[in-house]
């Protein structure tokens, strides 16, 4: 080792002494600026994990100097969110349906809250959208309805739903007729359904259960099956079917009918939920 700095020639800077096989080691220090960098994090690292939660240990983290919290400021963003929301929700509890129809504020939290609430409570029934499901769960897209499409029918088939225990729940029973026709009866009402809604097979049979209609049916379901509203009967007349439109669903429905049932609303998401709710399944499909 040698006692004294040397300089390496072709370059003039120092060297450490150290050489292998003719290559000169040169003392480069790091820059600098670099240095000061380096010390300066050092010093925000440990002045950081003496303010601020930091070093987990076996039964928490330590807290830090400040007091600082994740969850303090998660919980004021919630409180600022639902200040917020309860302007709007007052709106909606101090405001008539038709009036929320004429407050584009209310009418648009109305149609985001309502899509959110929907997809968390009807679509598992209705279907994503209210695109409806078979086997007796309607669509709500279509301007098709059992129980009315303005804004009333639609809150009041929400908030009591339907054939269930509540006191004002939609109510309606088809009757039975596999007791109560014979086998030829049921086999042409079947085929003048049909007919109401697209061409039947059989165009003789079908004007055979005219007269069957018009006696047993059409007190419900309309004398040209446009359906009826008060009573939930389904239009039959169109190639919408809760039940399916095979010529044995059809039957089978007539035969020994199946009751829909849904339920009621208001009670457990509260009245502003069902308000909301149903300016977004109006704004789905609703007529009038
Ligand atoms: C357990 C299944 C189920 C759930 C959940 C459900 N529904 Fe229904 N809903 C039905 C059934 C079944 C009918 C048809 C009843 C009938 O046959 O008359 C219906 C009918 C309706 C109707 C009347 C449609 C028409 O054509 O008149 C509306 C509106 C409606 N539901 C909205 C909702 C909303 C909004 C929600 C969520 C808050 C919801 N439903 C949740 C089963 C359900
Ligand atoms: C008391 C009223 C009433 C009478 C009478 C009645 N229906 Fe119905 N009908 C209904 C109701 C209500 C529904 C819907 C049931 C539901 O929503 O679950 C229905 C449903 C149907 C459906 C299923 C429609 C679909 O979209 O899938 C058919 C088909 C039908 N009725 C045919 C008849 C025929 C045919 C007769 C006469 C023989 C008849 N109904 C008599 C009330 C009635």
């Amino acid at each position: 080792m040698p006692t004294k700095k040397e300089k390496d020639d072709l370059t003039g800077q120092e060297t450490t002494g150290h050489e292998w096989d003719g290559i000169e080691e040169l003392n480069n220090p790091l820059p600098k600026w670099w240095l000061y960098v380096f010390y300066a994090s050092i010093v925000w690292a440990v002045g950081y994990m003496l303010l601020f939660p930091a070093i987990p240990s076996l039964t928490g983290y330590t807290k830090g100097l400040l007091g600082w919290e994740r969850r303090a400021i998660v919980e004021q963003d919630i409180r600022q969110a639902r200040a917020a929301q309860a302007t709007y929700l007052d709106g909606i509890r101090e405001t008539d349906l038709s009036g929320i129809m004429g407050d584009p504020d209310l009418l648009n939290f109305s149609l985001r809250g309502g899509e959110a609430v929907f997809a968390d409570n009807c679509a598992a029934c209705h279907g994503q959208g209210g695109a409806g499901r078979p086997g007796g769960y309607p669509a709500l897209v279509d301007d098709n309805w059992l129980w009315g499409g303005d804004l009333e029918n639609i809150h009041h088939t929400i908030a009591y739903g339907v054939r269930n225990e509540h006191s004002d729940s939609r109510s309606s029973q088809m009757p039975a007729f596999g007791g109560m026709l014979d086998r030829d009866e049921l086999r042409s009402v079947t085929e003048y359904v049909i007919s109401l809604a697209r061409e039947p097979e059989d165009a003789e049979l079908a004007e055979a259960g005219r007269e069957v209609y018009a006696t047993q049916c059409a007190a419900c379901h309309g004398d040209d099956g446009g359906g009826m509203t008060q009573l939930g009967a389904p239009t039959l007349n169109n190639d919408i079917w809760l039940y399916g439109g095979e010529r044995g669903e059809i039957s089978r429905q007539i035969a020994n009918p199946r009751h829909g049932v849904m339920p009621p609303w208001e009670e457990r998401l509260g009245e502003e939920m069902v308000k909301m709710l149903t300016v977004y399944v109006h704004a789905l499909g609703g007529g009038e």
